[in-house]
């Protein structure tokens, strides 16, 4: 039976705040204006978003650096960013290279909040197209992706999704995805595997906030987030490979913003810090 989806999309709130420690120009605004959409029960405590900003601004950030690393060499590239949510990647993307096309998509509800958010707070964001669509529906993915020129190579980018899906989630997002890229070339971008299983208890072990954070994040989406998501790094490597993908990785920036905010004292910095480096990685793929 197909899952309902609309029950991940309430995670997605706490990250409008996590993005208010990584120096980013439009997070204070935006985090103002979506203050009024983000449900109270919802919401992670203050300690608990404090201390796992870090770790969440290292995914964000490596994330934008592997898009940013495609745009540079395909300026006239699509980014086609999956479950976009509140991410501020495609507005800050957009004016960095005035010559991208941004098409965020995410499930109806998401869309027409984020669409009043960036009205509210009238941010200038030239080429940024909003589209519902649920990223496994193959027929609403195709019908975006048919305007795109055979010309224009397409970035796919999700962050906060696949920790969500079950592995027969993540075999049919792997093929809508290989389907688009085959047609237009380009590469598949997310540093959600680099949270595992194995990442998540070695952060378990030093933040109880984490523990918390991922038993109220699975709470939420009605899916607990051990039985989903990625195992270990060789199988995540393996299911990729199987679905036809040629797999590189690229460690996430060590230099946090957030830390300075997280109430961590210096030991749990440094032991944070460390299991970021061996984790922190955002995956980059292409069809084989
Ligand atoms: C943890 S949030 C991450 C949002 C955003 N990428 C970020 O980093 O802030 C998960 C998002 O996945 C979206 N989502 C869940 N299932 C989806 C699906 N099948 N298709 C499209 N979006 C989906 C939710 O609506 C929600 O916005």
């Amino acid at each position: 039976m197909e899952r309902n989806h609309k029950t991940i999309s309430p995670t997605a709130f706490n990250h409008i705040i996590f993005r208010t420690h990584y120096g980013l120009p439009l997070a204070d605004k935006f985090a103002e204006a979506a203050e009024k959409f983000s449900p109270p029960e919802h919401l992670f405590s203050r300690e608990t978003i404090r201390n796992n900003s870090p770790i969440f601004e290292g995914r964000y950030k490596g994330g934008e650096q592997a898009i940013e690393k495609f745009a540079k060499k395909n300026p006239n590239c699509v980014v086609l960013e999956l479950a976009a949510g509140f991410s501020l990647h495609g507005a800050d993307l957009v004016r960095k290279y005035p010559k991208m096309k941004y098409i965020e998509t995410d499930l109806s509800e998401i869309i027409k909040m984020k669409e009043k958010i960036i009205k509210e707070i009238r941010a200038t964001v030239p080429n940024i197209f909003f589209k519902s669509a649920n990223a496994l529906d193959p027929a609403a993915m195709k019908k975006i992706v048919s305007r795109i020129p055979s010309s224009r190579k397409i970035a796919v980018y999700c962050e906060g999704l696949l920790s969500y899906f079950d592995d027969n989630e993540k075999k049919k997002i792997a093929g809508i995805i290989h389907s688009i890229l085959e047609k237009n070339g380009g590469i598949w971008i997310t540093p959600d595997p680099a949270l595992d299983i194995n990442a998540r208890k070695a952060l378990k072990r030093l933040l109880p906030s984490m523990r918390r954070a991922v038993s109220k994040a699975g709470k939420m989406a009605g899916r607990k987030l051990d039985n989903h998501g990625f195992r270990s790094e060789e199988e995540t490597d393996k299911l990729f490979h199987a679905c036809g993908f040629l797999v590189r990785k690229y460690a996430w920036p060590v230099k946090f913003n957030a830390m300075r905010i997280s109430g961590l004292d210096t030991a749990q910095k440094e032991s944070l810090k460390k299991i970021l480096k061996k984790h922190g990685k955002t995956w980059v793929m292409s069809v084989q």
